[in-house]
Parts: structure tokens; sequence; C-alpha cells
């Protein structure tokens, strides 16, 4: 994609609804992404987010890095971060439960490795529930393989 932003599919799939984009998240989105956060489901599910309150204040301390958004006219329906240091990344995906199984957590996840690389990472990893096949998944499809943790998964860049 694009930092301007890449539509990627003509319409919300099985809908006709408006097309999706997907894009860098920018400050004027935060009332979206709450909004998205406070109809979430399950929140807290994964080592404790999204939050179960006051998402405000961890999106507030996500946007210190480059976050990713799927727009869908005037809602954002998911949603990733890449938390960086010098030589390494955590990230982190959300796909709101209306739109999940349709790609979008895995256009956003090539989008963090992506990013990943631009900005010269030699390492990107991030954990979840073991219970949380879908995510496990999502990572094992993309190259990421499972640390000495098996809640954790590491992708060398
Ligand atoms: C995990 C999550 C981001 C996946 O997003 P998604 O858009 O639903 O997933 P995708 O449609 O992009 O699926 C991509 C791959 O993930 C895996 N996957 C997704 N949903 C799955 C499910 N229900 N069961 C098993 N594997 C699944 C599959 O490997 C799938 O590839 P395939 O369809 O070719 O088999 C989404 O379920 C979500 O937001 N969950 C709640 C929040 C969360 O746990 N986030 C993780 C934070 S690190």
């Amino acid at each position: 994609m694009t930092l301007a932003g890449e539509t990627i599919a003509a319409a919300a799939p099985e809908t006709s609804g408006p097309a999706l984009t997907l894009r860098l998240a920018t400050p004027d989105d935060r009332g979206a992404l709450i909004a998205m956060y406070l109809s979430f489901e399950p929140k807290g599910a994964c080592l404790g987010l999204p939050p179960r309150k006051e998402p405000q204040f961890w999106l507030e301390n996500l946007s210190a890095f480059p976050n990713f958004v799927v727009v869908a006219g005037d809602r954002i329906i998911a949603h990733a971060a890449l938390c960086s240091d010098a030589g390494s990344g955590e990230v982190a995906v959300f796909v709101h439960q209306d739109f999940r199984g349709k790609k979008l957590g895995k256009r956003l996840l090539v989008e963090l490795i992506a990013e990943a690389r631009r900005k010269g990472l030699k390492k990107i990893w991030g954990m979840t529930e073991l219970d949380n096949v879908p995510m496990l998944r999502l990572a094992r499809s993309l190259g990421f393989s499972p640390g000495r943790d098996p809640r954790e998964f590491f992708l060398t860049l």
C-alpha cells in the first residue's frame, strides 16, 4: 500500500457498504478508534487488550508509534500498531468482530512487516494467549516462528 491509503475492497465483503481503505492512522482518527474499541468484543482477551474501559489512554500510548487502520466510510473497523525501539518491534492487530475472517488482520500484519522493514528493524514479535488460535495461525501463516514461550511469535527481517 501507499502511505496515502489503499482501497483494499470495493465494499465491505458481502455487503453493498463503503469501500475499505487501509492507511496510516492520523490524530483525527482518535474518535473513530475509541468508538471501535468501545464496541469491540471480547475486550481484555489478549493479555488484557484491548482495555475493558477507557481505551483512549491506551491509544494515547500507542500514538508514539506507527498505527494503521482499515476504514469503512466514517467507521474504523480494524487497527494495528508497531511498537518499536532501536532494533525490534512488537506487533498488535485488532479486527472488529463484525469484520473478522475477511483477511483484514492479514493485510494489517503484512503492513506492519513492511513498516518494520522501512524502519530497518531486525526483528518483530508479538504475544497473545495460548488459546488465541486465530492470531497464532495468522502470525505463522506470515512466517513468524514460536518463541520459547509458545504465546510468543517472532519474525527475523
Ligand atoms: C486475530 C485477528 C486479528 C485475526 O484477524 P482476521 O481479519 O479475523 O483474520 P484473517 O481473515 O486475516 O485471517 C488470516 C489467517 O488467520 C488465521 N485465522 C483467522 N481467523 C481464524 C480462526 N477463527 N480460526 C483459525 N485461524 C484463523 C488463518 O490462518 C487465516 O488464514 P486463512 O483464512 O487463509 O486460513 C482477529 O481475530 C482479532 O482481532 N481477534 C481479537 C483481537 C486479538 O486477539 N488480537 C491479537 C493481538 S496480538
